[in-house]
């Protein structure tokens, strides 16, 4: 029976080949899936990955909304929650109905979603962003009363970018990278005064002001990667700063703040992965075809402008 980390690896892998399954897994997942992942990246990269994808079973490791975007891309595609708890909080924050109620007091009103929302609240979304592809998506439309929603700190990144456009927030956002003060970012520069600061832009207003740059998940890796800095403060998950220290073991990452860690992407362990090629584990995503359809379009479009 598979036991230590490697056996289990070397079963998922087995397994995976046998099954013909394609394993996809977000940057922020823990080292030891990122090991047996076919596909690493953030949420841009894994939807536009998730469409030419040829193996029969998907299974996401990340959150519910990562998996529901690849089943939206690949409906023929047998499609698998790592672990059925993982969700986004974010993504729940805002019903259907409320956001309807606004576009019918508006009708020129263009909901901006960030990918990270139900596909239920897709459907009445006109375009869908990722924290990559914001800034280029929505300064590319043309029109010019825009509701963003959920995260009010992506949201007045982009409005504090993106000129010519009356953009509206509501008070929604992540509850992990908001948590990080301006306060804590200050300590950390006066720790490591060499170091240049990395920081999502789900992180509050307060704090991005005082960054050296501002990107994604992948956005900040490549950053530091192509650095000639040597020291860098990571304004985001832990998973990015434990995967940049061990891919630049000659450069220093420290973390903006230890609690930067959502439990949700570390709900996924290793077994769970395993029980998902074994058709034993995870949850399978089933959804309506009208609603897919729906909310399917503002993915389509993002992919069509990002
Ligand atoms: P990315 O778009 O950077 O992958 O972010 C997704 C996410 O959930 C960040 O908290
Ligand atoms: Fe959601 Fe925040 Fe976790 Fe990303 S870090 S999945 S936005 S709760």
């Amino acid at each position: 029976m598979a036991n230590t980390i490697a056996e289990v690896q070397k079963e998922i892998l087995r397994l995976k080949k046998e099954n013909d399954i394609c394993i996809l897994a977000h940057s922020y997942q823990g080292r030891e899936i990122i090991e047996i992942a076919d596909f690493v990246g953030d949420s841009y990269a894994l939807s536009v990955k998730a469409k030419s994808v040829t193996n029969k079973t998907v299974i996401m490791c990340g959150v519910r909304f990562m998996a529901e975007t690849v089943k939206l891309l690949s409906p023929e595609k047998t499609v698998v929650l790592s672990n059925k708890n993982a969700g986004c909080p974010m993504a729940e924050q805002f019903e259907k109905d409320e956001i309807e109620y606004l576009k019918n007091k508006n009708k020129n009103l263009c909901v901006v979603c960030y990918i990270n929302t139900t596909t239920e609240l897709k459907t009445v979304c006109d375009v869908c962003v990722t924290s990559s592809s914001a800034l280029k998506i929505v300064d590319k439309l043309e029109e010019k009363d825009i509701l963003f929603i959920p995260d009010i700190n992506l949201g007045t990144y982009i409005k504090n970018n993106v000129k010519d456009k009356n953009i509206q927030l509501l008070h929604g956002g992540c509850p992990v990278h908001a948590c990080v003060t301006e306060s804590e970012t200050l300590k950390a520069k006066e720790a490591h005064p060499n170091a240049l600061l990395l920081v999502h832009p789900e992180c509050v207003p307060e704090v991005v002001k005082h960054a050296d740059y501002v990107g994604s998940t992948s956005g900040i890796m490549d950053y530091a990667k192509a650095s000639d800095a040597d020291e860098f403060i990571i304004g985001t998950e832990q998973a990015i700063v434990e995967t940049l220290q061990f891919e630049c073991p000659d450069k220093s990452f420290y973390p903006l703040s230890v609690n930067i860690t959502c439990r949700n992407m570390k709900t996924t362990t290793l077994v769970d992965v395993l029980n998902c090629c074994k058709g034993t584990g995870g949850e399978v995503i089933e959804l309506e075809a009208d609603i897919m359809e729906k909310a399917k379009k503002c993915i389509d479009r993002m992919i069509e402008l990002g």
